[in-house]
C-alpha cells in the first residue's frame, strides 16, 4: 500500500528517539497485522518486541478491533469522576480474579507510568489514614524502571532517566540490582544462590531510617526495559517476608509481566508471592487504547475508604480513567486470554523460546543471554566508539532485516508475541543471529 509520507518532519518531537537521527533516517509503519509491520517502504517487519511488551496478541486482532468499533459508536467519552459505565466493573473484576487472593481493587489509569505515581500515592494515602503519616519514604531498586512521572523515576534506577530532572522526590533509596554478571551470565530462567546478599541493605535502610518512615517497596519482578534480568530463586518472597516484618508496602510493578509474559497471569503468581499493590498496563488490553491500571489490598481499600467518613476518599484520577474504548479493548482482550488459554500457551513456549535465545551464545558480542518465559535480553560488548554503540547497531540491522526488537544500551530485548508458534521464535532468533553477524 502506498501512503502520503508527510513534507514536514520537524514538528513532530518523537520521545526516547534519536530524533535528528530518525528525522534524517526515518522508519514509517503504515499497518500491521498479526505478528508484522506493514512499512511505507513496503516491506514487511516481523515484531520481535510485541510493539513495545503490550501487543500480547499480535497487531489488529479483529475482536479487538470490533469491540472498540462498537463500543466508538455506542459511547465515545463519559466523565470518569462520579459516573462510571457498567462495563469497567466487569473489567476490573476479570482482573481482580487474575491477581493472587486478598489483592481486590483496581483503579484504572492511561499508562504504566500513572499506575506507579498511583500506587505511590495510595501507599503515602494508606499510611496516614491508618495514623502513621510519617511513613512518607520509598525504596526501589538500581536499574529499575517505572515509568517517567517524578515518582517513577524517583524510584527508578535508570541513570539516563534520572540525571537530566533534577532531584526528583526526596527521601528515595535504592536496593542494589540483584544480579551479577560475573556469575550470572548465561543462566536459563532463575539463577540458583542465596538472594540474601541484595536484600541486606533493606534491612540497614530500615536500620538507617527506622521502619516507621519508610511506606513502600517498589520493584519490577523481573527487571525488564533495563534489559531482562531476573533476580536469583527466592528474592521476591524474601523482599516480601522483609518488608511485611517491617509494616513496609510492597509493590510490584507488573506493567510488564502482568497478563502472561511470564507464561502465567502476572509475576505475583508465578513467584508465588502476594504484594499489597501491584501496577499494570501493556498487555491489559492489547494496547489498542492507552490504558494502566493498579490493585490495591483489600486492607488499602478499606483503609482508604473507612478513613472518610464522606466525600473523596482518595484525591487523585485522570480524565481519560477507565475511558470506554480502553475498557472495551480490555474485555475483548481478557475474553481471548481466558478463550485461548494463552497463559498456558505462553508458558508451553517459554522452554523452546529459552533454548533458541541460549542458541545465540557464541555469536559475536553477545556477552550474556537471559530469558524466562517469553521475555528475554541480551548483552552486547560495547563498541569502542563507546556504550550503546553496538545495541543501537543491532537494533537498526535487525529492522534493515526485517525485524523490530529493542535496544537499551548494550542490552537487547526480545518479547515474542505471546500467541506465537515455534516457526515465529525460531524466526525471530534467526534475524537476530543473522543482524549480529552483520555488525562490524
Ligand atoms: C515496569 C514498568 N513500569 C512502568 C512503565 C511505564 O509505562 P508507560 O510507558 O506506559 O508509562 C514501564 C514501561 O515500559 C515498565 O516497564
Amino acid at each position: 500500500m502506498t501512503y502520503a509520507l508527510p513534507n514536514n518532519l520537524s514538528s513532530y518531537w518523537l520521545p526516547f528517539t534519536p530524533n535528528k537521527a530518525f528525522k534524517a533516517a526515518p522508519r514509517f509503519i503504515t499497518g500491521a497485522a498479526g505478528q508484522f509491520y506493514f512499512t511505507s517502504d513496503g516491506r514487511k517487519i516481523r515484531d520481535g518486541f510485541s510493539g513495545m511488551w503490550c501487543s500480547i496478541l499480535g497487531h489488529c486482532h479483529p475482536k479487538i478491533s470490533e469491540a472498540v468499533n462498537a463500543q466508538v459508536r455506542k459511547l465515545d467519552y463519559s466523565p470518569a469522576f462520579n459516573f462510571a459505565i457498567p462495563e469497567t466493573f466487569d473489567l476490573a473484576t476479570r482482573i481482580a480474579a487474575q491477581f493472587p487472593a486478598g489483592l481486590e481493587h483496581v483503579f484504572f489509569t492511561n499508562s504504566g507510568s500513572e499506575a506507579v505515581d498511583t500506587a505511590l500515592k495510595m501507599a503515602l494515602t494508606y499510611h496516614r489514614a491508618r495514623g502513621e503519616a510519617s511513613r512518607v519514604r520509598f525504596i526501589g531498586r538500581v536499574n529499575g524502571y517505572h515509568g517517567v512521572g517524578f515518582g517513577g523515576i524517583s524510584v527508578g534506577g535508570m541513570p539516563n532517566n534520572r540525571k537530566f530532572f533534577g532531584l526528583a522526590l526526596p527521601g528515595v533509596d535504592h536496593l542494589p540490582f540483584p544480579y551479577d554478571a560475573r556469575s550470572d551470565s548465561f543462566t536459563k530462567g532463575e539463577v540458583d544462590r542465596d538472594p540474601s546478599i541484595y536484600l541486606q541493605e533493606l534491612e540497614s535502610l530500615v536500620t538507617l531510617h527506622d521502619s516507621s518512615t519508610i511506606a513502600a517497596v517498589i520493584v519490577e519482578p523481573v527487571i525488564g526495559s533495563a534489559g531482562v534480568f531476573i533476580p536469583p530463586r527466592g528474592y521476591l518472597q524474601k523482599l516480601r517476608e522483609i518488608t511485611q516484618r517491617h509494616g513496609i508496602l510492597l509493590i510490584l510493578d507488573e506493567v510488564i509481566t502482568g497478563f502472561g509474559r511470564l507464561g502465567a497471569a502476572n509475576g505475583a503468581s508465578y513467584f508465588g508471592v502476594t504484594p499489597d499493590l501491584c501496577t499494570m498496563a501493556k498487555g491489559i488490553n492489547n494496547a489498542v487504547v492507552p490504558m494502566g491500571a493498579v490493585i490495591a489490598s483489600q486492607n488499602i481499600y478499606d483503609t482508604i475508604l473507612d478513613s472518610s467518613r464522606s466525600g473523596i476518599e482518595f484525591f487523585h484520577g485522570y480524565t481519560y480513567s477507565a475511558h470506554p474504548l480502553a475498557v472495551a479493548a480490555g474485555l475483548a482482550t481478557q475474553s481471548i486470554l481466558a478463550e485461548d488459554e494463552v497463559y498456558a500457551r505462553a508458558n508451553a513456549l517459554a522452554p523452546f523460546f529459552q533454548e533458541a535465545m541460549h542458541s545465540l551464545k557464541g555469536e559475536p558480542y553477545v556477552t550474556d543471554i537471559r530469558n524466562l518465559g517469553l521475555a528475554g535480553g541480551l548483552t552486547l560488548a560495547p563498541h569502542p566508539d563507546g556504550p550503546g554503540t553496538r545495541g543501537y547497531a543491532l537494533f537498526l540491522a535487525a529492522y534493515e532485516r526485517g525485524l523490530a526488537i529493542r535496544s537499551n544500551g548494550d542490552t537487547i530485548a526480545i518479547a515474542p508475541i505471546l500467541i506465537s508458534e515455534r516457526q515465529d521464535i525460531e524466526d525471530i532468533i534467526e534475524h537476530v543471529r543473522r543482524s549480529l553477524r552483520s555488525l562490524g
